[in-house]
């Protein structure tokens, strides 16, 4: 199961031919005084053999394998069921470079306060050793990483969700950049009296820190099992450390999806999206189109990382290998396709157990199953009170088990991205779609997202919530200067610059039901956008930007009348005109001078417009 299994603290001898990785690891050792220390190899032994502990121990159960092959279901502790954003923190040397909308603490300070509760923190566990890529291995726009965590259940997560063992070991030589991420819950099984306590299912500690280190391209974690808080491959370096690495050596690391677009004729499209989260980002990674003759395939769900690439085009690539889904809502009429990935070798978080061994969530089958144990275990019928599985519940499989992944899903180069798009959940004001004047414009759109909250962070939904890019708490470093870095971007680019679009599936009318059907019919905005792309379509220019004429929006076979469309396409500008306070107020927060000039003059010229 593991290249080499060494007792703590023997020498810094280690297989990596990095000296560094090797002297880390036995440092964190001596520091944290694991049981045993395991190099993990991401075979399939390494999976069964992991598996089958966790099983024995109670983490996981095993689904029935008739139904989902090699599956399981992990029920979290419920105090550990969400990425924990109020203890996550952006710990830079100056703390203006966090900027207002990260938490900020002194590097010294944490690391001493950090280096206090890992310290003895892995007594009587493993510690694995798990090198990992994010993107192909080898490739061009890849990164290189190494976590260390006490949680087996987090290495076969990072197995099924990042290029993870051997491979990512071989590739870190002496020079090569990569990212420490240490990670423990924070549940010694050892206590300082040398007692020995039994384990439980989901070990986790009430006190969670969830600290990056951008100058030394470090990640600590303390104290949480639980996604993005624990598989730090994702929003912590994908996201977090990543996008400093990208404002310093001039690329983009965004929380979008990114797709490829087949027209029934003409040209194939890549589109990268960014999406809050659980406004259906992976529905439409997964897009099923309504209408004949188009093709959606899967390149990614969550991130993407995108560089001018040697012709000048922006390329982009999706670090992950798989998927972290949110299973409530995903169902065989919604999401079709996510249903069929998940067919097996998958590891399901916080869902409920059918009586037959499979699982079960809100919104997979029209008609809940008259009994199941809950998410946390407990006796469910159709008419209890809670949901049966978490809101935040969720699937971890690998993209390639994807029906629609694109055979160039996991090209080393990347994509060429023809277009971007910018979503959120809005019930009023936001149009249906609209394409910004140009680059800058674009930039603006990015930066004035905002969305209604969700499951995937602690807090309360239904609130309105700024977004901009979708990257509030993925962000890195200062709102102001990430912007300023998108502007610079878009200079480096010119005329390769992809156009940048605007979506709202979500506008209400005035008795709050949904005007536009969303899921597969939301192929027919992408129609609207590839027609703009290749300049076969018109748009009206409005002082929001470049909107459809209601006639170019493809509504053949929808229930949807001229008035419905008028709705969601109205710009209406007393609305707009509160939008742009809202926008201004939202700009001083951020920093007010501090924001680029171009997206100051942008506001400006909006409420000129406006007026
Ligand atoms: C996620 C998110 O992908 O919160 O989990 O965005
Ligand atoms: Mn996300």
């Amino acid at each position: 199961m593991s290249l080499l299994e060494t007792p703590p603290m023997t020498d810094v001898e280690g297989p990596s031919r990095n000296p560094a990785v090797n002297e880390w690891v036995a440092d964190v050792a001596a520091l944290t005084k694991p049981d045993r220390i395991v190099w993990c190899d991401g075979s399939t032994q390494e999976w069964d053999a992991l598996t089958k502990s966790m099983v024995a121990q109670g983490t996981l159960i095993r689904l029935n394998p008739e139904w989902r092959p090699n599956s399981f279901l992990a029920r979290s502790d419920p105090a550990d069921v969400a990425r924990v954003e109020d203890r996550t923190f952006i710990c830079s040397e100056r703390e203006s470079d966090a900027g207002p909308t990260n938490n900020w603490r002194d590097p010294f300070v944490m690391r001493e306060e950090l280096t206090e509760l890992f310290a003895g923190s892995m007594r009587g566990r493993t510690m694995y050793v798990v090198p990992f890529s994010m993107g192909p291995l080898g490739g061009p726009i890849s990164q290189l990483g190494v976590q260390l965590t006490d949680s087996p259940y987090v290495v076969v997560s990072m197995q099924l969700m990042t290029r993870m063992g051997v491979g990512a070991l071989d590739l870190i030589g002496p020079e090569t950049p990569w990212v420490p991420a240490l990670h423990s819950v924070g549940a010694p099984l050892v206590d300082d009296a040398g007692v020995r306590h039994a384990d439980v299912a989901w070990p986790h500690n009430p006190t969670k820190y969830i600290s990056h280190f951008p100058e030394t391209r470090e990640i600590w974690s303390f104290g949480s099992g639980y996604g993005g808080n624990a598989l730090l491959g994702k929003k912590c370096f994908a996201l977090r450390i990543a996008s400093v690495m990208a404002r310093d050596e001039g690329w983009l690391a965004e929380h979008m999806l990114i797709i490829k677009v087949t027209p029934p004729a003409g040209t194939v499209r890549h589109i990268a999206a960014a999406f809050p989260s659980a406004c259906g980002k992976t529905n439409l990674a997964m897009l099923n189109p309504s209408i004949p003759g188009w093709k959606v395939e899967t390149i990614g769900d969550d991130i993407a990382w995108m560089r001018p690439g040697p012709d000048g085009k922006l390329r982009a690539i999706n670090p992950e290998r798989g998927f972290f889904g949110v299973a409530p809502g995903t169902g065989i009429t919604t999401n079709p396709t996510a249903v069929d990935t998940v067919w097996g070798n998958t590891i399901f978080t916080n869902v409920a157990l059918r009586d037959d061994g499979d699982v079960w969530w809100e919104g997979l089958t029209p008609q809940a199953p008259a009994h199941l144990l809950d998410w946390q275990g407990n006796d469910w019928t159709p008419d209890a009170a809670t949901p049966a599985a978490h809101p935040n519940s969720r699937f971890t499989v690998t993209a390639d088990q994807c029906p629609s992944i694109a055979s160039d899903w996991d090209s080393p180069e990347g994509v060429v991205i023809d277009a971007i798009v910018f979503g959120g959940r809005r019930p009023s004001t936001v149009p249906l779609v609209s394409q910004a004047r140009d680059w800058t414009h674009g930039v603006f759109m990015g930066a004035t997202m905002a969305s209604e909250t969700t499951a995937a962070a602690e807090g309360t939904v239904g609130r309105l919530r700024h977004d901009p890019f979708a990257m509030l708490p993925f962000c890195g470093y200062d709102m102001a200067d990430y912007f300023a870095h998108w502007l610079e971007i878009g200079e480096t680019l010119g005329a390769d610059a992809p156009p940048v679009f605007q979506v709202n599936w979500f506008r209400k009318d005035e008795n709050g039901r949904f005007l536009w059907p969303g899921f597969s019919e939301n192929a027919r905005v992408i129609e609207w956008i590839v027609g703009r792309l290749d300049g076969s379509l018109d748009a009206i220019s409005t002082p929001i930007g470049k909107l459809p004429l209601v006639r170019d929006i493809d509504v053949a076979g929808l229930d949807l009348g001229y008035e419905q469309l008028q709705a969601l396409l109205a710009v209406d500008r007393s609305a707009w005109l509160v939008e742009a306070e809202e926008i201004a107020s939202y700009f001083d927060e951020l920093g007010g001078q501090r924001i680029p000039a171009p997206l100051r003059h942008e506001l400006a010229s909006l409420r000129a417009h406006l007026r």
